[in-house]
């Protein structure tokens, strides 16, 4: 579905962007797949896809840094003339309850997870405007749309991604590019591992279906956000999270 595309993903070295650029790969896109600490696990996402005779290169950038994103989409511009996709998947957590949440903490994820959404947008917005094409998905949170005690921060940055998301799209409409967001529920990978059993426990009990979600039930929604096939959604924020928040 995705054949001759480029597609950025930020922060695709594990979790829900490694699936993201393995199924986008498989899709036939030409993957980009950034990170910021891991290299190693970068490297290791992009020899999977070469060795499935796909298309992949990791490249490293901080994406809370304005300069270095735009650094990086030149980068891919240059040498690959074109985005096609662009998925804002990076993100951080730094929890604690408001009163003992430190200003460190809360500008940190803000400065990651909605910062570096509005900066990688902007940095590809240009050229997608140029080609007259693009598709910028954003990944969001449940946690978003209905908060989560001891997540003043993180929440803060994923409602805010749903403002971005919806004022790209009107912004970007006539251009032929599509911005949409996902809010995940609670799925399987390293974030929500670090949770401790008591907190999994009563998650759980906040899900209808009673299970987390996986890694490919994100992934098979951006490969279709991001196919000629929804062409004509913009603007809108799609829910997976087994009925969490309806
Ligand atoms: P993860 O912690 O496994 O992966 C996050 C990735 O982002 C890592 O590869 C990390 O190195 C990268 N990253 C962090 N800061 C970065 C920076 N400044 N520049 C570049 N890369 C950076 O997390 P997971 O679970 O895969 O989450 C991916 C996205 O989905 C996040 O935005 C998260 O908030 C969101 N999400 C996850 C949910 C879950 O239950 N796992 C639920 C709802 C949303």
């Amino acid at each position: 579905m995705l054949k001759e595309k480029v597609a950025v993903i930020t922060g695709a070295s594990r979790g829900i962007g490694k699936e993201i650029a393995l199924t986008f790969a498989r899709e036939g896109a030409t993957v980009i797949v950034n990170y910021n600490g891991s290299k190693g696990a970068a490297e290791e996402v992009v020899n999977t896809i070469i060795n499935e005779d796909r298309k992949a290169e990791a490249y490293q950038c901080d994406i809370a840094d304005f300069q270095k994103t735009a650094e990086m989409m030149d980068y891919i511009i240059k040498k690959y003339k074109r985005i096609d996709i662009l998925v804002n998947n990076a993100g951080i957590t730094k929890d604690n309850l408001l009163l003992k949440m430190s200003e460190e903490d809360f500008d940190r994820v803000i400065d990651t997870n909605l910062k570096g959404a509005f900066q990688c947008t902007k940095h590809v917005a240009k050229q997608m405007i140029k080609q007259r094409s693009g598709r910028i998905i954003n990944i969001s949170s449940v946690c978003g749309i209905i908060g989560n005690a001891g997540q003043a921060n993180y929440c803060a940055a994923k409602a805010g991604m749903i403002g971005l998301t919806k004022s790209a799209a009107r912004e970007l409409a006539t251009r032929g590019i599509t911005v949409n967001a996902i809010a995940p529920g609670f799925i399987e990978t390293d974030m929500t591992d670090a949770l401790s059993d008591t907190i999994k426990d009563e998650i759980l009990t906040q899900i209808p279906m009673k299970r987390l979600g996986s890694v490919k039930d994100i992934a098979q929604m951006a490969v279709f956000l991001a196919s000629e096939k929804a062409g004509y959604i913009t603007g809108q924020v799609i829910n997976i999270n087994g009925g969490m928040a309806m």
